[in-house]
């Protein structure tokens, strides 16, 4: 059993690789400032978790940018079992918004990462999972994208994700013994096969996945699908989708690989390395939920890029574990989530108009 701190927790990932830790046996702290998460996906994922974890999951509600609910949180690890490792999930992630807030991103993205490594070295703890991402290849050039592609991030989110991956590339060169994984997810989508836990975003969703779910809940009316002329071949985008339980069982594994290895920092895409287009999306997800997927083409969205695939080659070889779950269980378990919760945890604004 090792004892870990999750910031984030009870986040979209945070939330499912919090019940795979637990499943596997470890003792959590948490520290969410449920900014962009409820309580309530903690309460669940313990229900998932079963009788004997409730003893091995404490919350600490606090900010990852300040130093004292840093200090509450590593305190709150069991007593005789100091934090060994951390997770960090923490952080705030839409593009968009980062584009019109960018203080706020570099506050929260880089402000929080140096202040929570600032309190990992204070407290002797030098292992590391960051939540990195495949918005740092900007408009790849080659696809599937290998981990030795160019960082070219085009927007603020991005910027501060590649300065904390910087970060950490200056931290383990500086002094021996740091043990991290820098994991550059692709799009991340499903939810646990339950329907217990999912992703539950606030006000109007930016991203593919939960967009096609609320249509199809019919929480709102249509798709729009941005661009239709992509050099692709049915003209919409193509992404790599990958379902999170397999996203949060390769953050199992990358702990594993830390704490039986000498200490190394590594970099890994986390991805399927199967692009799916936004049709084919839609045509699954109709499919698995039986319900109509209204859309309409509309121009591209400004930053996209026609397609973005991960080579999965190395996090295959460096963590021994490959994607299991295609396509059609990313949408069969996304609606097992969206149709038994179709306003999420119930947090969502009452104020939002649907459509
Ligand atoms: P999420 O918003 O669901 O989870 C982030 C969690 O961090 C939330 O629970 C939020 O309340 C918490 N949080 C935010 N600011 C905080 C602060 N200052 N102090 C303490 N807690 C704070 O997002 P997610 O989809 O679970 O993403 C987790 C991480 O993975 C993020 O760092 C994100 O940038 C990264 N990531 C996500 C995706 C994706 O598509 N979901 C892709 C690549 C990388
Ligand atoms: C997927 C495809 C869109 C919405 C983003 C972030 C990235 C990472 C994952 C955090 C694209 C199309 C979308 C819609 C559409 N997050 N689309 N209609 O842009 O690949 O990546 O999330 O790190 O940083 O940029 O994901 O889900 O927004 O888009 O047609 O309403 O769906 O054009 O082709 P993206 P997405």
């Amino acid at each position: 059993m090792t004892s870990i701190l999750i910031t984030g927790g009870a986040g979209f990932i945070g939330s499912h690789t919090a019940l795979v830790l637990l499943e596997a046996g470890h003792s959590l702290v948490v520290l969410d400032n449920f900014a962009n998460s409820s309580p309530e996906s903690l309460r669940r994922l313990l229900e998932l978790a079963g009788p004997d974890a409730e003893a091995r999951l404490t919350v600490a509600t606090g900010d990852i940018r300040i130093r004292d609910d840093l200090e509450r949180a590593f305190a709150a690890a069991p007593a005789g079992q100091p934090i060994e490792a951390v997770i960090h999930f923490a952080g705030l992630k839409a593009v968009g918004e980062s584009v019109q807030h960018p203080l706020r991103y570099w506050d929260v993205n880089l402000g929080g990462s140096r202040q929570l490594l600032a309190a990992m070295q204070a407290q002797g703890c030098r292992t590391l999972v960051f939540s990195s991402s495949a918005t740092l290849y900007g408009m790849p050039e080659q696809v599937p994208i290998p981990e030795t592609a160019p960082i070219r991030p085009i927007n603020p989110y991005g910027h501060s994700k590649a300065a904390v991956e910087q970060l950490l590339d200056d931290l383990s060169a500086s002094e021996a013994g740091w043990r991290i994984a820098r994991l550059r997810y692709f799009n991340p989508v499903g939810a646990h096969p339950s329907g217990r836990i999912g992703e539950d975003p606030r006000g109007i969703p930016n991203n593919l996945f939960p967009f096609v779910s609320q249509v199809a809940v019919g929480r709102r009316e249509r798709l729009q699908v941005f661009g239709g002329d992509w050099p692709t071949a049915d003209g919409s985008g193509v992404r790599d989708y990958i379902h999170v339980m397999d996203l949060a069982e390769g953050h199992r594994a990358a702990l594993d690989t830390l704490l039986s290895e000498e200490p190394q920092l590594l970099t890994l895409n986390l991805g399927s390395g199967q692009g799916h287009s936004v049709l084919e999306v839609v045509a699954a997800f109709a499919s698995a939920s039986g319900c109509p997927v209204p859309y309409e083409l509309v121009a591209r969205r400004p930053g996209d890029a026609a397609s973005s695939v991960a080579d999965p080659a190395l996090a295959a070889q460096r963590l021994g574990c490959r994607t299991r779950r295609g396509l059609a269980e990313m949408c069969r378990d996304g609606w097992a989530w969206q149709s038994a919760n179709p306003n999420g945890y119930g947090t969502a604004n009452p104020l939002e108009g649907g459509g």
